[in-house]
C-alpha cells in the first residue's frame, strides 16, 4: 500500500483505562436515542468485508460465527459489510438483491440478538458499485478488448476504409509511448488499469438511467433487510462506489445529477427518500459518506458539511463519515488483477497504517468530522455523527465526544484486533486489550479478497476444539474467546 514518505513510524499506546465505575460513568458507555436510533453506548463496529460470503454472494456458517463474535464484545452496534443490492454475480460478497438472500441474512440477525443478548444492534450497509475489469496483458487488450473507432484510423493516418484487422495490427507494433499519442486517455486507463466504469458515462443507457433505477433498488434492499430482522440501514455513500461518485466533485453529469452540490446531493437524496418510503420512519436509516476525497479535485471541507447537513434535515438516523478510499489515485494492478481503492493516497487516508507522516494515523478524520458535526448543529439538527479512523483508546475516544468530532465512536480494526475492546474496557480490564498495531495485514487480505483475519490472533490455539480454520488449516477464523478472569479460550 501506499504511505507517506516522511516513513515516520508510531505505535499506538493507550492512555489509562477507566475503572469499571469510572467506565459506567464516561459518555462513551452511555445510551444515544435520536429518531429510531437507539444505543446502549456510543460505541460502534464500522462496516468490514471479511470475505466470508459464497460464490452466489449467500451467507455462511463463517459469516455467522464471524459476526456473533463481535457482538459478544457488546458494542453499540455493528454495522454488516457491504452488501450487493442487484441481483448480479459479484464473487464472494453478501447479496442482498432478491428475497432469496433473506434467510441467509436472518441468521446473522438471530445470531447476533443471541451473543449480545438484544444489546448490540445490527445495521447492514447497503452497496452498488459499478462495474471494474482486470487489467488486462496489453496484448489482448488491443487485439481484442478496445473498440476500434474513426479516432484510430485518424490517429494512425489510416484510411476509414481500412479493416479492422489491420488497425490492431498497426497498434500492437506501436510501444507505449507511441500508443499513448493513439489512445484516448480512457482506453490507454483501460489498458494500464482495467476498465472501469464511471458515473459520468452517460453515453450508456444503463449508467443515465442509475438515477431512475437506484431509488427502487436500494429501497427493496432496505425493506429485505428489514424482514431479515435488522435493525437498520446504512446507505453506502463512501469511497470508489457509486453513491459516492455522484457526491463527488468530480461527477460533471449535464442531466441535474451532476455539477453544483446540490445537483450532486439530489440522487443521495431520492435513494434516501425511497428507502424511507419503504422501511418507515421507525425504521433505522443512515449513511456513510466522506468526509473528504483526498484525491485532486475530489471533494473538500468546502462541500461536505453541506451534504451532511441535508442528510440531516432529509430526516437520516445517523451520518457516519469516512475518508479517501478512491479509485481515482489507485495503484496500477498487476495483470489479471483489478485495481484496489485503498493502495493510494486517498486509501491511506482511508485506513492510515502506522508508517505515516508527522499527523500519524490515529484520528486522521477527526477535524473534518467535527466541522461537519458543527455545520449540522448549527443547521439546529441532532443528528448523531458516526466517526471513525485510528481509534483503540478510551481516552481518545472520550475526547472525540468531548470536542465534537463525534457523537459515536467507531472502531473498525480495532474490533477485528479485539472483538472484546467494549466489554474489557466497561468491565474495567482494559489493560486486557489486544491494541491493534496498524500493521494492515487485514487490508492486505482484503485487497487479494482473501478471508481476513487479524495478525494478533490467528495463530493462536490453533489446536482448539471445533474451531473454524482456513482450508490449510493455518489461520483460525475467529479470535479464542475471552472471560473476564484473564484466561483466553474455554469452549463449553
Ligand atoms: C478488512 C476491511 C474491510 C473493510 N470493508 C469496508 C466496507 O465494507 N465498508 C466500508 O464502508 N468500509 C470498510 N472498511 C473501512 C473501515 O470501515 C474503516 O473506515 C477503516 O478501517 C478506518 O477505521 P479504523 O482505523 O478504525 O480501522 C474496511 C476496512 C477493513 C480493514
Ligand atoms: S491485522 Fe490486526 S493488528 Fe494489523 S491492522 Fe489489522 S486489525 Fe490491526
Amino acid at each position: 500500500m501506499w504511505r507517506p514518505p516522511q516513513r515516520i513510524k508510531w505505535k499506538a499506546s493507550p492512555g489509562p483505562w477507566p475503572s469499571a465505575q469510572q467506565a459506567a460513568g464516561s459518555p462513551l458507555f452511555q445510551p444515544l436515542h435520536y429518531q429510531a436510533l437507539s444505543l446502549a453506548t456510543r460505541t460502534w463496529v464500522p462496516a468490514m468485508v471479511p470475505w466470508r460470503a459464497t460464490d452466489e454472494g449467500f451467507v455462511t456458517a463463517a459469516n455467522i460465527e464471524w459476526y456473533a463474535r463481535f457482538a459478544s464484545g457488546r458494542p453499540g452496534a455493528i454495522v454488516l459489510e457491504a452488501t450487493g443490492i442487484r441481483d448480479l454475480p459479484s464473487g464472494p460478497l453478501l447479496r442482498i438483491g432478491d428475497d432469496r438472500f433473506v434467510p441467509g441474512l436472518a441468521q446473522i440477525a438471530q445470531a447476533v440478538r443471541e451473543a449480545s443478548d438484544g444489546e448490540t444492534r445490527l445495521y447492514i450497509q447497503l452497496i452498488d458499485f459499478l462495474s471494474i475489469r482486470r487489467r488486462p496483458e496489453p496484448q489482448r487488450f488491443l487485439e481484442r478488448f478496445l473498440r476500434i473507432g474513426p479516432h484510430h484510423r485518424d490517429a494512425l493516418q489510416l484510411a476509414a476504409s481500412v479493416d479492422e484487422q489491420t488497425v490492431r495490427e498497426r497498434l500492437l507494433a506501436l510501444n507505449e509511448q507511441q500508443l499513448a499519442l493513439v489512445l484516448t486517455a480512457r482506453e490507454l486507463e483501460a489498458m494500464r488499469y482495467g476498465e472501469r466504469e464511471r458515473v459520468t458515462d452517460t453515453s450508456k443507457a444503463a449508467i443515465a438511467d442509475l438515477p431512475q433505477t437506484l431509488p427502487t433498488l436500494f429501497a427493496n434492499a432496505a425493506r429485505r433487510a428489514r424482514d431479515a430482522g435488522f435493525d437498520g440501514v446504512e446507505l453506502h455513500y463512501a469511497h470508489a462506489y457509486t453513491m459516492a461518485s455522484f457526491l463527488s466533485a468530480l461527477n460533471t453529469r449535464t442531466d441535474g445529477y451532476g455539477g453544483t452540490p446540490e445537483e450532486r446531493v439530489r440522487l443521495p437524496l431520492e435513494v434516501y427518500r425511497a428507502v424511507r418510503q419503504a422501511v418507515g420512519a421507525d425504521y433505522v436509516v443512515g449513511c456513510r459518506y466522506l468526509a473528504e476525497e483526498c484525491i485532486e479535485g475530489g471533494n473538500t471541507l468546502s462541500d461536505t458539511p453541506y451534504f451532511g447537513v441535508e442528510f440531516a434535515r432529509a430526516g437520516m438516523d445517523f451520518v457516519s463519515l469516512s475518508r479517501g478510499g478512491k479509485f481515482d489515485d489507485a495503484k496500477q494492478p498487476k495483470p489479471g488483477h483489478a485495481a484496489y481503492p485503498y493502495t493510494g493516497p486517498s486509501g491511506y487516508e482511508c485506513m492510515p497504517q502506522y508508517v505515516s507522516d508527522e499527523f500519524g494515523p490515529f484520528g486522521r478524520n477527526r477535524n473534518a468530522a467535527r466541522t461537519i458535526r458543527s455545520a449540522i448543529r448549527a443547521a439546529g439538527l441532532d443528528t448523531p455523527v458516526v466517526t471513525a479512523g485510528g481509534v483503540f483508546d478510551f481516552q481518545a475516544a472520550q475526547a472525540m465526544l468531548a470536542d465534537g468530532s463525534a457523537d459515536i465512536v467507531g472502531l473498525a480494526r480495532q474490533s477485528l484486533a479485539d472483538p472484546d475492546w467494549f466489554l474489557k474496557v466497561r468491565t474495567g480490564n482494559g489493560a486486557q486489550v489486544r491494541v491493534c498495531e496498524y500493521t494492515n495485514y487485514c487490508e492486505a487480505l482484503d485487497q487479494h479478497h482473501e478471508v481476513v483475519t487479524c495478525q494478533l490472533w490467528d495463530r493462536l490455539d490453533l489446536g482448539e476444539p471445533g474451531i473454524a480454520k482456513t482450508p490449510d488449516g493455518k489461520r483460525r477464523l475467529t479470535p479464542p474467546r475471552w472471560l473476564a478472569d484473564g484466561s483466553r479460550s474455554l469452549p463449553d
